[in-house]
């Protein structure tokens, strides 16, 4: 058997199964099974009532998840997946609350990673419908973008039928864009890779205002989170951190965590920075945000 099947056959078997996407790692369960469902929470030290992106790998399943799914989604889903993008739909009734944190809506994403998509077709050729999987990281802090990071964040809290998968490190880094899709246009809840106008050219419509009493990450007071303060767009003093792009030169005194070419590579080393300024124990990271594009936003 390969590791993807071994896996497959973990996660049916109702363990957590932390594995690579394009976006950040996730932790993995059966989305089907509350009891794995539960211990995802539990190893995250998640609040219960945040909902879980089920990821499939077959698009015939959003119809398993999702009812009433307007058109502008099945052309978002057409073009950008599998991929960095999240739709929030209206949920069916195998959505349990247990997934969707007791709210009418599912979130749904097609990843793209072949691990993850083996993986996912894996477990659904065993009769799964979907993994349950937030970011592989406890409640609040740096989500991972490699299986070290993973290992570090989680592996204290999980037993020895759970599993991480190998995918090396994710090309986007940053957590994918989650649409909702429960109403007549499409609003931007969470920034990502799928940019607005992306979604603008593909459905042919103007994005609205996000409703902001949908719970979604990154809304918190504080998310993302490593030990060292982060703070934006400052003078770092003597012995900080600094991520800047490539073109922006090191101030005398601070320690250059990163020099991204573009924001692209801004987004892919964001976190692995981050991490990088826990491991050397700094106490400040001054960031330089980029700007003239959209993944600026997200970034
Ligand atoms: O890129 C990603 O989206 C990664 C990879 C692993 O797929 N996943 C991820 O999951 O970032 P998580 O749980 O760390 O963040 C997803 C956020 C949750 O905080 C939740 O609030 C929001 O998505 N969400 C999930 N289902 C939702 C729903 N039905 N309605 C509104 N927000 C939802
Ligand atoms: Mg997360």
């Amino acid at each position: 058997m390969t590791e993807t099947q071994l896996a497959a056959k973990a996660l049916k078997a109702g363990h957590a199964v932390a594995f690579p996407t394009e976006t950040v790692y996730g932790l993995g369960a059966d989305a089907q099974n509350r009891t794995a469902v539960s211990r995802i929470y539990t190893v995250k030290d998640r609040p219960q009532d945040h909902p879980l992106i089920v990821h499939i790998s077959n698009p015939n399943l959003l119809n398993h998840w999702a009812i009433q799914i307007p058109d502008y989604a099945i052309k978002l889903a057409k073009d950008f997946w599998p991929g960095p993008m999240t739709l929030i739909l209206k949920r069916s009734q195998n959505a349990k609350d247990f997934i969707t944190g007791g709210q009418e809506s599912i979130g749904i994403r097609i990843p793209n990673h072949p691990v993850a998509k083996e993986l996912l077709k894996e477990f659904e050729a065993l009769g799964g419908k979907g993994v349950a999987a937030p970011s592989a990281n406890r409640f609040g802090k740096v989500s991972p973008t490699t299986k070290k990071a993973v290992e570090e964040e989680l592996s204290q809290y999980l037993t020895k039928n759970d599993l991480i998968l190998e995918g090396g490190p994710s090309q986007v880094g940053i957590e994918s864009t989650i649409i909702d899709c429960m109403n007549d246009s499409p609003s931007i809840l969470r920034p990502g890779a799928i940019t607005q106008s992306m979604i603008e050219n593909s459905t042919n419509l103007k994005t609205t205002k996000a409703n902001t009493s949908i719970r979604v990450s990154g809304s918190l007071e504080q998310h993302y989170s490593p030990r060292a303060k982060v703070i934006l767009n400052q003078t770092p003093k003597e012995g900080d951190g600094f991520i800047a792009l490539k073109n922006i030169p090191t101030p005398k005194g601070a320690i250059r965590l990163a020099e991204p070419k573009d924001t692209s590579e801004y987004a892919r080393i964001l976190y692995s920075s981050l991490r990088l300024a826990d491991e050397k124990n700094l106490k400040t990271v001054i960031a330089i945000t980029p700007e003239g594009d959209e993944l600026s936003i997200a970034i």
